[in-house]
């Protein structure tokens, strides 16, 4: 997949992929986007109950590893273990992994420099666990408090934002565990209630009006 690097609002860089007209972030600022939805919207919320550690998060598209990145110095920051694990079935080269510039780019070395399928220890508060396969055939093997779901935008990839594979992530949270996700399209909510979830609708990064926590039942 050709992609190129462009900058964002915030300065923050962020992919393009030509052939899908597609950014793998909002334009306005990939790293408030990303603190937005997934840190504020999803990992605090999920932190927040009362559970055991490790914060068990499951990632949709590894992608550049920002939110994975945004996620360690969280949990560094808050001396909390968290495992990690992400599905990418289009992992960036060795290349695109150094060139990207975000904010502590040694740590992002590591997330891009560990190797795939086994989960790696990267301090006592990261477990990051990296699987190259298309989420239609990845099947958890676990059980998650919060699901990062940061596929490219349902008009792109309609089949990734289907019920059939809602229930399978749905079926992979604990009970009280969330699903959070920037786009707050009607066709997705109603996936996601057809998939089972409690769907809420969250007011979106960056000026965008709305984005979704769908909750487990
Ligand atoms: C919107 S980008 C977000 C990437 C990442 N979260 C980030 O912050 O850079 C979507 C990601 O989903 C990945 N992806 C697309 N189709 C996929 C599939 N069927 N299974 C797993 N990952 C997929 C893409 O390669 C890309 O990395």
């Amino acid at each position: 997949m050709r992609r190129q690097f462009i900058i964002t609002g915030d300065g923050s860089h962020t992919l393009f992929v030509p052939e899908l007209n597609e950014t793998y972030h909002s334009t306005r600022g990939a790293v408030q986007e990303s603190l937005h939805v997934f840190l504020q919207a999803g990992f605090h919320y999920a932190i927040a109950a009362p559970a055991p550690p490790p914060l068990r998060v499951l990632e949709v598209g590894f992608g550049t590893g920002l939110n994975a990145l945004l996620t360690w110095l969280e949990a560094e920051r808050l001396n909390f273990p968290v495992y990690y694990e992400a599905v990418e079935k289009y992992p960036l080269s060795e290349k695109e992994a150094a060139a990207i510039k975000y904010p502590e780019q040694e740590t992002l070395t590591h997330l891009h420099g560990c190797c795939w399928e086994m989960p790696v220890v990267l301090s006592p508060c990261f477990t990051l666990c990296k699987k190259h396969i298309d989420l239609l055939e990845y099947v958890p093997a676990g059980h998650f408090e919060v699901i990062y779901f940061d596929a490219f935008a349902p008009a792109v990839q309609p089949g990734l934002w289907h019920a059939v594979v809602f229930c399978k992530l749905y079926q992979a949270l604990v009970p009280g565990g969330v699903l959070v996700t920037y786009s707050a399209k009607g066709t997705v909510k109603e996936a996601l209630r057809d998939a089972g979830f409690e769907v809420h609708r969250l007011p979106g990064a960056m000026g965008k009006r709305h984005m979704v926590r769908a909750i487990r039942r």
